[in-house]
């Protein structure tokens, strides 16, 4: 049992203990060998609150020691060998529906527009597709803020146009999975609004309603998406729990009846022949009891406060195992869980194959630099990206398979992050390609990757779209900041960057539609778009395609085993190997001038593939390399 007189350097014994520690070097930027001097490993955990200027203060300090003895010590499942199955070997591609293509011309991306389009990822060599979300929504958080998931989105198209993309998708042998939205439902949900009508009504019990304190909130949870994390109901005289947008209203998934509705809703899904989910915030289901206060000094880590106590709340792995049965088991589906903030050892104890709760988990450290945010502006430092990558290839057990996620709708384009030098945008784009295609794990790309989509312009709020960025641009003016100096940090940060039209032909919006889309094009897609891509066999878009095919046809770059080749910093070398096939992946982590020396001889290996067209001694800017070795027959 930890106590607040256990040692800190205990902490490293347990699982839990050392995602923890990580997390909060990570996110502090601190290095890792803080902890593990021993002079500060022998202090106990009761002085931790001084330690670290109260950013563990007492309060959370209780509620990680209660987080610690709650999870088994160590890992129990730690099993040798490595199943097989679809989602490992194939390569997903996240649409983001409302941006991806439309067919009617009325300026929003439609399910008919994803249709016409199944023939081009499959091309592509796209194995699986992720649809975020389709169902009829408000679109406070365009589709996250489901208010029937029964209906689809009237923009999108009907529930015929969705079994005809099913439907063909499957015909093409592609997979077809849906984002699933369950932390919360739309404030218009039948259930929110039956219980906002009625105290009795057994759906008053499916949310968080409680009364306040003196008028002010029950407890100091805030948003993700700023502010309170409660509605006042002045009819009811009770507050509602919204951990996101105020029109997205946590479920109260202690309810048992609440579970069951949910599990016939993912089984209807099921039944008609969808192959899994992406569970959207699903490491969030599970609340501390009572919604004890949350410890301020975390707020500036994590973007609000109260996080500690649902991020891996008490019932998360009960209600995952208890999902699973009843659900995704009986259809033999697929899940990927989003997890912001969970950690490795975590991910294990969430995705090993014995445990039965999830098949893979997104997390997403990788996005950011330690300390930093994605408001940030700052130029990522890839290097750092491969010690992190190191730690998940090697850490992460045979009986768990890491996810390889870059960008998705919720972040800037990495690409935009790693350089801005525009005559290295082609070879970064192709590095980052090169690196999801050869590390072991399941690749995610996310629309516009294959041709280097970049972050687009905003410039003044009414260029925004997105929720988060509208709320936090309105807290910075809050907090005294000007008009300029709140859109220059909000346009840094904005999810809008990854939510712009695909650039399909130089034509009007990028040939998305013929109407002004529901957000601005950037006048990128003149240079960078999907027409022109395909005819230039130099593209990004081919070499990917190139690159998905050489892995479809060679296990080692899928179950092979993964061997670091070199330690140098600026580079980031590597074998995969299987049996008889044996291949070895080279990627120059920076962008300046200066060439790179590799201490592995390459000069024996066939060189298979590269985004430089020419040959040199070193390794120039983002250079990267695949190599086979042998014949590999
Ligand atoms: C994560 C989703 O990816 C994001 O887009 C959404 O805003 C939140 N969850 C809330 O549903």
């Amino acid at each position: 049992m930890y106590t607040k007189d256990s040692r800190i350097k205990t902490l490293f014994d347990a699982p839990l203990g050392k995602d923890i520690l990580d997390l909060i070097l990570y996110m502090s930027g601190k290095k890792p060998f803080l902890f593990k001097n021993p002079f500060i490993g022998n202090i106990p955990l009761k002085k931790l609150p001084s330690l670290t200027k109260n950013l563990i203060s007492d309060d959370f300090l209780d509620t990680l020691i209660t987080m610690l003895n709650r999870e088994p010590k160590k890992h129990v499942c730690d099993v040798r060998h490595e199943t097989k199955a679809w989602w490992k070997s194939a390569v997903f591609y996240q649409i983001y529906p409302r941006s991806f293509m439309d067919s009617n011309n009325d300026g929003i991306g439609d399910l008919q527009g994803i249709i016409q389009k199944l023939g081009y990822l499959k091309d592509l060599g796209v194995d699986a597709l992720w649809l975020s979300p389709v169902y009829d929504s408000p679109n406070d958080d365009n589709g996250y803020d489901i208010r029937d998931y029964e209906k689809i989105m009237e923009e999108f198209g009907t529930m015929d146009d969705f079994d005809e993309l099913l439907e063909k998708s499957h015909k093409l042998g592609m997979k077809l999975i849906m984002d699933l939205v369950i932390n919360h439902t739309s404030d218009e949900h039948i259930w929110f609004q039956k219980a906002l009508k009625d105290k009795n009504s057994k759906y008053h019990n499916y949310y968080f309603f409680k009364k306040g304190k003196d008028g002010t909130p029950p407890n100091n949870w805030t948003s993700v998406f700023k502010g309170s994390a409660w509605n006042y109901y002045e009819h009811l005289d009770e507050f509602a729990l919204h951990v996101f947008s105020k029109k997205q209203m946590d479920l109260n998934w202690e309810n048992e009846q609440l579970r069951h509705d949910l599990y016939c809703m993912i089984n209807r899904w099921l039944e008609k022949g969808v192959d899994g989910f992406r569970l959207d915030v699903i490491n969030l289901i599970s609340k501390t009891k009572g919604l004890p206060d949350g410890s301020k000094a975390l707020e500036g880590l994590v973007g609000a406060i109260g996080y500690e106590h649902m991020f891996y709340g008490p019932k998360l792995h009960e209600y995952l195992k208890e999902m699973r049965k009843e659900t995704f088991d009986k259809y033999n589906a697929f899940t990927v869980g989003e997890g912001a903030g969970i950690g490795l050892e975590a991910s294990k104890f969430i995705t090993c194959e014995k445990r039965k709760e999830l098949d893979q988990i997104f997390n997403f450290d990788q996005l950011n630099n330690p300390g930093k945010n994605r408001y940030d502006s700052y130029k990522y430092d890839l290097r750092i990206l491969k010690q992190l990558m190191l730690k998940w290839q090697t850490q992460f057990n045979t009986c768990c398979w890491p996810t390889i996620v870059f960008e998705n709708h919720d972040n800037p384009r990495f690409l935009s992050r790693i350089t801005k030098n525009e005559a290295h945008r082609n070879y970064a784009a192709k590095l980052i390609i090169m690196l999801m295609l050869t590390l072991k794990g399941t690749p995610y790309f996310y629309q516009g990757q294959e041709i280097g989509m970049i972050d687009s312009i905003f410039s003044k709020p009414s260029d925004l779209r997105d929720v988060e960025a509208i709320n936090m641009y309105n807290m910075y003016l809050e907090q005294g900041m000007s008009q300029q100096e709140a859109m220059d940090k909000v346009s840094f940060g904005t999810r809008d960057h990854a939510r712009i039209p695909m650039q399909w032909e130089d034509s009007a919006y990028g040939g998305f539609s013929k109407k002004q889309p529901w957000i601005d094009c950037s006048r990128d897609y003149m240079e960078y778009n999907v027409k022109s891509q395909l005819t230039d066999s130099n593209s990004i878009l081919n070499f990917m395609k190139n690159l998905i095919a050489l892995r479809k046809e060679n296990e080692a770059l899928v179950y092979g085993s993964f061997i670091n080749a070199a330690n140098d910093d600026d580079t980031f070398c590597y074998y995969r190997k299987i049996e008889n096939q044996l291949f070895y992946i080279e990627l120059n982590l920076i962008d300046t001038n200066k060439k790179r020396r590799i201490d592995v001889n390459n000069k024996k290996y066939n060189k298979i593939l590269s985004n430089y067209t020419d040959n040199d001694e070193l390794l120039r800017p983002f250079e990267a390399n695949i190599y086979m070795i042998g014949d590999n027959k």
